[in-house]
């Protein structure tokens, strides 16, 4: 082969590769579904939220988070700290409509969680996840200070819940985590109201964490276990043994001299 024949014959074969990748690319483009991941540019990870979305929240909560009338309510906007504490506590996804969702164990794993927070979070942001590790790090008098306050009237001093008036529920915390408890605070789920950083600072929610923690571990928030009877059978007890232990000092002191 001559040089030249060889030129033409390696553009002509260029050539065709070239028309040959045109086609393909033409091709695939009435090929390919026109919602694929290149048109709506997101993350892996929300793309592996996005198909979990679909599985098994799509048919409450609509395909672009809307939400279906009598089935579940919108889901724009409402953050991660939102999804984190639905779907970590379990309530999430619902089974069927009830009247309150319950704290469940979860059906997604922590990864699982993640890719679901990324991809709701690509509808409008919401309240974050806090940066911080140590959830629990605030001053625990503070925070029995704050519960008394803020908690303690749905959820009792004791953190154990109660009946509200609507017929329905506060849970009692004794199973939370801390990060269950700061995205509660910050998503407000159902009757409770949603305690944003103006209303309870970072600060403010750790020493409420620490606080409710602590009630956990010791399961005994105080008070001798003379039942849990509050502050006025326990100040009698106190009053009744310091008034012993005085009268018990007098006699030793009046025997002495
Ligand atoms: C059977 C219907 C149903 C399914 C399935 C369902 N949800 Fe829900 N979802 C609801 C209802 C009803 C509420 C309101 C619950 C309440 O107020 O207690 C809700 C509330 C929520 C909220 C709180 C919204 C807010 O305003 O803060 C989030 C987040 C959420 N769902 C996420 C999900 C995710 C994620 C899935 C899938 C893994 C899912 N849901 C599956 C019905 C459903
Ligand atoms: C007006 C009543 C009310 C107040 C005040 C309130 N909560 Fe709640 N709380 C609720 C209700 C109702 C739920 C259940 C929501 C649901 O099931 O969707 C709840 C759920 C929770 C949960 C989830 C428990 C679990 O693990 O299942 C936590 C944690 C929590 N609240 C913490 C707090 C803290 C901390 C405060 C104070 C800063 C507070 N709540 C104030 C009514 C209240």
């Amino acid at each position: 082969m001559t040089r030249l024949a060889r030129l033409r014959k390696r553009t002509s074969s260029g050539l065709a590769l070239a028309v040959a990748l045109v086609a393909v690319g033409i091709g695939y483009s009435f090929a390919a579904p026109s919602s694929s991941a290149q048109d709506t540019g997101l993350s892996v990870e929300a793309m592996a939220g996005q198909e979990i979305y679909e599985n098994s929240c799509i048919t409450c909560h609509g395909a672009n988070l809307q939400g279906v009338e009598e089935q579940g309510p919108s889901l724009i906007g409402v953050g991660e700290a939102s999804v984190y504490f639905q779907v970590a506590t379990g309530r999430m996804p619902l089974a069927q409509h009830e009247a309150q969702a319950q704290r469940k164990t979860p059906v997604y794993d922590d990864a699982e969680v993640n890719q679901l927070m990324a991809y709701i979070q690509t509808y409008g942001g919401g309240p974050e996840l806090p940066a911080e590790e140590d959830l629990r790090d605030g001053e625990l008098a503070e925070g029995g200070e704050l519960f008394r306050l803020n908690c303690a009237s749905c959820h009792n001093f004791a953190g154990s819940g109660g009946a509200l008036s609507s017929g329905k529920n506060a849970p009692s915390l004794n199973q939370s985590s801390d990060l269950d408890i700061y995205t509660a605070m910050l998503s407000g789920p159902q009757n409770m109201p949603v305690f944003g950083d103006n209303q309870l600072t970072p600060e403010n929610k750790r020493a409420i964490i620490n606080y409710v923690q602590t009630l956990n571990e010791t399961a005994d928030p105080g008070g001798l276990s003379i039942g849990r009877a509050g502050p006025v059978p326990e100040g009698l007890i106190i009053w009744v043994v310091g008034i012993a232990g005085c009268v018990i000092a007098c006699f030793w002191v009046g025997t002495r001299s």
